[in-house]
Formats: structure tokens, sequence, C-alpha cells
């Protein structure tokens, strides 16, 4: 079972494995917002993974074309909804405006 610490809380969420990070947040009660039901297309679920890249499902070429079409983003920025927990933990920063900060 990997956890999810969600920065900048410091908040540790049991994720299960095959999870979408977006899906462990939700069930963590964290206010992340999904406008496209997942699909890649809407931006709300822009995180920053701070550790554990290599335990999450590889960027995909749809993922990576959203993500170039936006703005604020990084080498380390993913989209919740699109990256798929193993079972090693892994950090996450949430972005001020959906973290309430
Ligand atoms: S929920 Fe829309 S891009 Fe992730």
């Amino acid at each position: 079972m990997p956890q999810l610490t969600v920065l900048p809380a410091n908040k540790v969420i049991d994720a299960a494995a095959g999870q979408t990070i977006l899906q462990a947040l939700l069930a963590g009660g964290e206010a992340l917002q999904s406008k496209c039901d997942g699909q890649a297309k809407c931006g709300a679920c822009h995180i920053f993974v701070k550790e554990g890249r290599k335990g999450i499902s590889r960027i995909s070429p749809t993922e990576n074309a959203k993500l170039d079409s936006m703005v604020g983003v990084s080498s380390k920025s993913r989209l919740a909804c699109q990256c798929v927990l193993g079972e090693e933990p892994v950090t996450v920063e949430l972005l001020g405006a959906l973290s309430g900060f």
C-alpha cells in the first residue's frame, strides 16, 4: 500500500496501488477539482511530484501535450488523473489555488 504525502500540509494518505493520484487525493479529502473526468483535458489536477516519480506511471503523449499547453509547469509537473500509483511512496505538492493557499 503506497503512502501519498501531500504538501504543503504534509498530510499522509494511505493509497492503493493501481489508483490514480487524483483518486487517492479525493479519497483522502483533498479538494482537488476535475472538470474533465480524468481525461487529461482540463488541467485542473496539475500537481508537482516532489519524490517518488519512478513509482508512478510514465507520462503519456496525451498528458504531455496538455502540460505543454499550460502555464506554470515545471519538470516536476504531472496531471494527477494520469498518474497511476505503484507500491512506492510518493510525495506531491498541490498548487496554491487548489490547496487553498
Ligand atoms: S482531471 Fe482534468 S486533466 Fe486531470
